[in-house]
Formats: structure tokens, C-alpha cells, sequence
């Protein structure tokens, strides 16, 4: 069998760890051959490939990123690479094709597996976000991240009795927000699923402070908002997916609570930070079953599916499934955090 692989969209910890898991079980315990296309789908189109051996996957299950590194890309270009599905198949002579990626990458990959490529998809993303499967690699490493940023920022804080709002990533799913903050013991979450009001964070620091305690930490997911009215309020700009982009809540929330406490507050933007380094043992073991079955379930002709954790087990979900609809923080996870606002 000739099996292609590429990794699109945004990356992710653990990328590297799929690549070398389809290579190993597909070289060793089938005598496949594996070719990597370079910046994901528009290697695809543009005939920029290699072909991957032991060799080339070796040393880099620990390191970030990915060796074959990627790209996102517009519409237009996929729909072209939908359009010539036959074309491609028979140029590469690919049996199956395992695209690593998030929401748009799954998406693409379903146009594709429409149009006739025998695709099966691993979905990647630190945000979490992506239905159909319990968890995607790279989220946990994000958390790791975030956690130990949110511990080292309570010393700090509390040395010069701040309130500290720490930004994270999640422009639409509070997921990193969620358990970072949960985990590190944050005193406010703020997540893009709901709504804040200023005046709860507001009110929240004060008890503290009149308890005794003279420091605090807000973590906010980078998509969150204010409830309308409870801040003063700028639109977002439009990005080119048609998103409304808010510029830097973390940065206006912490003006807007230094303003209202009169007291001293600094934003911090984790950003790329979380992205990239090295992935987390649990991501590492993620990553590396996805691989391994995705190349299991190539061999079996199960195609248009993409690998999914289901509890414990390794499942096959469609990829019309996992790409119906982002996968939210729900209600019920939020009054467990008891600190979400
Ligand atoms: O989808 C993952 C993600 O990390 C989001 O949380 C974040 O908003 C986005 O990617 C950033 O993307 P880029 O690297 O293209 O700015």
C-alpha cells in the first residue's frame, strides 16, 4: 500500500509523534511505503513531497512542531484539489491519505473523501474543540503550559498584591481556559461560551482583598467577551474566516479592572507559547495510538473517518461527525470550575 501523510492548519504537540507512529506501523508491520507532502494540502497540489523512511522519523517523537510543517489554506485551492481528487490519487499512486489536522483540516479532508480520495483523518488541536472524539492531542501539553505559567504568575502577584489576567488561547471553545484554570486555581475564568460581566471580577477581587488575601488571577480565553454594556466595548475586526477578532481581551480587561479597583493589574499573552516545545507524555501516547490506527484503519478500507478517543479505546468516527459542529464547553463543566464568570 502507498500511504501519503500530511500535517495542515495551525500546529500542534504531538504532530510529529502521528507522523512517526503511521511510518513505524506502516513500514514495519505492513511493508508499506509512506510519503510525506510538504505544508499540508498545498504540497498535495504543487507536487512537493518525500518519501519517509525509519530514518527520517527518527528522534522526533519528543520534539514540537512538525517535520513536514504546515500551512493553512484558502477555499478556493482545496476545492481545486477536490476537483482533481482522480488526478492526484493516480499521480502519487496513493492508496489512502492521512491528513493531520483541526476543524478546517478535517473539513478539507471531507471534500476530499467526497470527491473519491480514500482518506482517513487524525484530528489535532491544543483548543480541544473538535467533536466526535473525547480529546485531541496537544491540548493536554497547552494546559501543562498554561498551568505552570498561572502558578508562577500567583507568586509574582501576590509579592506586589496585582490582580494578573492571564490570556489564553480558545477563540471559540474555553477548553484550555477551562482546565488551566481549574488547575492552577484561578480566581476568575472567563470563556468564550459565556459572557462576562465586569462587575463579578470586580466584586471578586474585593472579598479578596478584604479577607486578607491581596492578589488575584483572572485567566481568559483569548475568544471571550464581556456581557454587552459591562465594558467599554470596541467591535472586533473580521479575519479572513469571517471571525469577529476581538484585539487583546486579556489586555483590556486588565485596564478595565485596574480602572475600577484601583489597584495594580498586568495582562499576560501566553499565545504561541502554548503551541509550541515539547508534547506531554499523555499527548506523546495520544498522538502515537492515532497513528497507529489510522494506518490500521487504511489497511481495513475504512475511509472518510478520522481516529477518535472514546474513554480509553481508540475509535473510528465519521468526518462528517467531527466536523458538524465545535465541540463547546458545556454548562455542566462550568459549574464544576466554581470560578467560571
Ligand atoms: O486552533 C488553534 C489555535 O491555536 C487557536 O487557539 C488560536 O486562536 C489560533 O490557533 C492561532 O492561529 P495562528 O497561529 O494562525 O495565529
Amino acid at each position: 500500500m502507498r500511504i501519503g501523510v500530511l500535517t495542515a492548519g495551525g500546529d500542534c504537540p504531538g504532530l510529529n509523534a502521528v507522523i512517526r507512529s503511521v511510518v513505524h506501523r506502516a513500514l514495519v508491520g505492513h511493508g508499506d511505503e509512506v510519503i510525506g507532502f510538504e505544508d499540508g494540502f498545498k504540497g498535495l497540489l504543487d507536487g512537493h513531497y518525500r518519501p519517509l523512511d525509519i530514518n527520517s522519523v527518527s528522534g522526533i517523537l519528543a520534539r514540537g512542531g512538525t517535520i513536514l510543517g504546515s500551512a493553512r489554506m484558502e477555499r478556493a485551492r482545496l476545492r481545486e484539489a477536490a476537483d482533481n481528487c482522480a488526478a492526484l490519487k493516480e499521480r502519487y499512486g496513493l492508496d489512502a491519505l492521512i491528513p493531520i489536522g483541526g476543524e478546517g483540516t478535517l473539513t478539507a479532508a471531507r471534500m476530499l473523501s467526497d470527491a473519491g480520495m480514500p482518506v482517513v483523518g487524525v484530528p489535532k488541536t491544543i483548543d480541544n474543540d473538535i467533536s466526535a472524539t473525547d480529546r485531541t492531542f496537544g491540548f493536554d501539553t497547552a494546559v501543562t503550559v498554561a498551568t505552570e505559567a498561572i502558578d508562577r504568575l500567583k507568586t509574582t502577584a501576590e509579592s506586589h498584591q496585582r490582580v494578573m489576567v492571564v490570556e489564553v488561547m480558545g477563540r471559540h471553545a474555553g477548553w484550555i481556559a477551562l482546565e488551566s484554570g481549574m488547575a492552577g486555581g484561578a480566581h476568575g475564568i472567563c470563556l468564550p461560551e459565556r459572557p462576562f460581566e465586569v462587575d463579578d471580577l470586580v466584586k471578586m477581587v474585593e472579598e479578596r482583598f478584604s479577607r486578607g488575601k491581596k492578589f488575584a488571577v483572572v485567566c481568559v480565553a483569548e475568544g471571550a467577551h464581556p456581557a454587552e454594556g459591562s465594558m467599554p466595548y470596541e467591535k472586533g475586526a473580521i479575519d479572513q474566516y469571517g471571525h469577529e477578532r476581538f484585539a487583546g481581551i486579556g489586555n483590556r480587561l486588565a485596564v478595565e479592572l485596574e480602572r475600577r479597583l484601583g489597584k495594580e493589574a498586568r495582562p499576560v499573552i501566553l499565545g504561541h507559547v502554548q503551541r509550541g516545545g515539547v508534547p506531554t507524555a499523555y499527548d506523546r501516547v495520544l498522538a502515537t495510538r492515532f497513528g497507529w490506527h489510522a494506518v490500521e484503519a487504511a489497511h481495513r478500507g475504512d475511509f472518510g473517518q478520522m481516529t477518535a478517543l472514546r474513554g480509553t479505546d481508540i475509535v473510528m468516527a465519521p468526518l462528517a461527525a467531527a466536523t458538524a459542529e465545535l465541540k463547546t464547553v458545556p454548562e455542566n463543566r462550568m459549574y464544576e470550575a466554581e470560578s467560571v464568570f
